[in-house]
């Protein structure tokens, strides 16, 4: 092999070797161009329907302000109270009938407000007692007019059960010897 003949055949290499890698090159563009039209017609629409997306959208485009409107269900304003704010601002619940008197019975037996047979008074309660205890427990239950004042059903406190409501009557009569 002569110097001329391997110049031609390095030149002819070259010349191939161009055109390949000239291919590969734009087989490459190609793939690029097809993967990015693919991925606008799939990705984006799978991004939308996203439901996180949607959501942040939703709050991010959602009136700056809402108002209520005269004649207009406003129901959607109305104030909620915070999670876990409920029990606490429950009135508290006596566990027996000394609890309950303090709680409860005390506000007008104590003092003997408004009529009321004062508690532990055994000549106020005199009267009460020789109705009986089912005469009294009714009362202390359902309210009762007497002579002297008006006794409120379960004392005003109607979210109370009827046993502890008894309890409380027992616990008043206790006071005074019975
Ligand atoms: C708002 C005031 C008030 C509270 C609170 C109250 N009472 Fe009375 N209670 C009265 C009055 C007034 C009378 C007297 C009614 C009468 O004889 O004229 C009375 C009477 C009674 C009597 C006697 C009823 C009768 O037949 O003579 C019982 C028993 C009684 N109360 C139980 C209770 C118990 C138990 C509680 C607590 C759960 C309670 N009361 C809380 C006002 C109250």
């Amino acid at each position: 092999m002569d110097i001329k003949q391997a110049a031609k055949q390095d030149s002819l290499f070259i010349n191939v070797f161009s055109l390949v890698i000239g291919i590969l090159v734009a087989i490459a563009v190609l793939l690029f161009a097809l993967s990015r039209a693919v991925a606008g017609r799939t990705q984006d629409v799978q991004v939308y329907d996203d439901s996180n997306y949607v959501a942040s959208v939703t709050q991010r485009t959602a009136p700056f302000a809402r108002e209520a409107i005269a004649g207009h269900n406003n129901a959607a304003l109305a104030i909620q109270a915070p999670a876990g704010a409920g029990p606490s601002l429950a009135l508290p619940v006596p566990a027996n009938g000394k609890e309950l008197f303090e709680q409860v019975c005390k506000t007008c037996h104590g003092p003997g407000l408004v009529g009321a047979p004062k508690a532990g008074d055994r000549t106020a309660w005199a009267s009460a007692i020789a109705e009986g205890k089912p005469t009294l427990y009714q009362h202390a239950l359902d309210g009762y007019t007497g002579k002297t004042g008006t006794m409120p059903p379960h004392g005003g406190r109607t979210d109370l059960p009827d046993a502890l409501i008894k309890q409380g009557v027992d616990y008043m009569l206790s006071l005074v010897g019975h």
